[in-house]
């Protein structure tokens, strides 16, 4: 039985290790969603075994995909586009995933019967107008009309058409919905993308789906179609570098330590976190790059730093550190400084409202902030040092806020009650594990 809370009251050690963070989230989704449309078994190594990605593969069982583990591998036995083994009354239960409840809608744009995509109560207040727009207009439908939000029905055509979609909030998730919808429409989709994470470009470009892909400043024009045949693919998934930002920011806000972190995804389209903090007086580094599968991944060394800077953080960052932000928060409130960051609306739409809430967490250790509803100053203190009681509930079980709460307790002090842990189990399940076995911390 899991504990109602974690229980946090003693900095951490000073340390100098080597570890391995849980598989990119990003990619294990990517890697389920496209070998359910490939014929014959695809493979993945290291694939994410979060509870995202088991929503995912609990979605694709009732679709007919036949998904098993064997040691470290997941073996998954396509279909072929639009080969889901439809019938009545199927209903989708996405859970907390908010690229897994909308990714799949795209794979299901031809079928015959009503399809119910639900989710839990986080996921359920996100917006899903998003995709549902761009679906609409290459045929499929959805019902009750009008609704933006879980629990929505939809219900495929046989009369697909092509689109030109113009995504502008920088999401990766509205741009690989209208990529994933090619595979089974006729024709070229032709997408203006504000550019984000690329895992699914890089992914038919390795499996020759056809792709054309154009930068033009921070837009990237996309044409994909159908490929005539897809083919089983193996895969070999690199740590989550989102993951891996609380093991860094752990490492520079703890006095004397040193962390390697082994075989994390590097793309640049995700590793903003490290720009952002280099910037901000750390010393990342980065070695033994290689591409896999079209991927860069290498590993990240980093220190502990006792003198951080604020940063007035470029917005052109925000898209390759989106899901890193709230940690990003809490280092700022320990740098010297007023850290500024701004064209932040989309971070309130994630699993909780992150930018309120990364707000209101800081507020609560003592930091001063100004909050708008697309930005949010921080009045760092490099000499914070916590002794209070402090309580973490009603976060919406946010997996981030969770992991963001450990780590300034670990680093600042204080007496922590972390309600809801088992949230982390979300993305990166091995983390309190990691910190309990490699870093000797106590969770009483
Ligand atoms: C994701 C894209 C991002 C990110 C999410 C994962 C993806 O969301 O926040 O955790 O895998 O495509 P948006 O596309 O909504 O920005």
């Amino acid at each position: 039985m899991s504990a109602k809370f974690l229980l946090v009251k003693n900095k951490i050690e000073k340390f100098k290790k080597i570890i391995k963070v849980d598989g990119d989230k990003s990619i294990s989704i990517r890697w389920l969603l496209i070998a359910s449309q490939a014929i014959g078994v695809s493979r993945a190594k290291n694939l994410l075994k979060s509870e995202d990605v088991l929503n995912t593969i609990k979605c694709l069982k009732e679709l007919g995909v036949k998904i098993s583990f064997s040691n470290n591998n997941c073996d998954l036995q396509g279909r072929g586009i639009n080969g889901f083994k439809y019938k009545k009354n199927i209903t989708l239960n996405a859970g907390n995933s908010g690229t897994a409840g909308r990714l799949i809608l795209a794979l299901l744009l031809k079928t015959p019967y009503k399809i119910k995509i639900i989710g839990d109560k986080s996921l359920s207040r996100r917006d899903f107008s998003r995709v549902i727009e761009p679906l609409e207009k290459i045929g499929a439908k959805f019902y009750p009309l009008g609704r933006k939000k879980l629990p929505i029905s939809i219900i495929g055509s046989n009369y697909l058409r092509p689109i030109t979609y113009y995504e502008n909030k920088a999401s990766a998730q509205c741009k690989t919905c209208v990529m994933l919808a090619s595979l089974n429409t006729p024709g070229e989709m032709k997408i203006f993308a504000k550019r984000s994470r690329n895992h699914t470009e890089l992914m038919f470009n390795d499996l020759n789906i056809p792709i054309k892909v154009k930068s033009r400043k921070n837009i990237d024009i996309i044409k994909t179609s159908s490929p005539d045949r897809l083919n089983g693919f193996n895969l070999n998934i690199p740590g989550d570098i989102s993951s891996a930002a609380f093991f860094i920011a752990l490492t520079l806000l703890s006095k004397d330590s040193k962390l390697v972190l082994k075989n994390i995804n590097l793309n640049p389209t995700r590793s903003g976190v490290l720009k952002i903090l280099n910037k901000m007086g750390a010393n990342i580094k980065v070695k033994k790059i290689k591409s896999i599968n079209g991927e860069n991944c290498g590993d990240i060394i980093v220190k502990s730093k006792d003198k951080l800077k604020a940063i007035n953080c470029p917005p052109s960052l925000n898209s390759s550190a989106i899901d890193e932000f709230l940690i990003i928060f809490l280092v700022a409130a320990k740098s010297k400084g007023v850290s500024y960051f701004r064209n932040l609306s989309e971070l309130d739409k994630k699993e909780s409202p992150r930018l309120k809430l990364g707000s209101k967490i800081l507020n609560m250790i003592g930091i001063k902030t100004k909050l708008t509803s697309s930005s949010l100053k921080i009045y760092g203190n490099p000499n914070i040092s916590l002794d209070k009681n402090y309580e973490i509930k009603n976060y919406l079980k946010d997996h981030r806020v969770m992991a963001m709460c450990t780590v300034a307790a670990l680093t600042l002090g204080g007496k922590w009650k972390i309600y809801d842990p088992e949230a982390i189990n979300t993305s990166f399940p091995s983390f309190t594990k990691i910190l309990k076995n490699k870093f000797g911390v106590k969770f009483s």
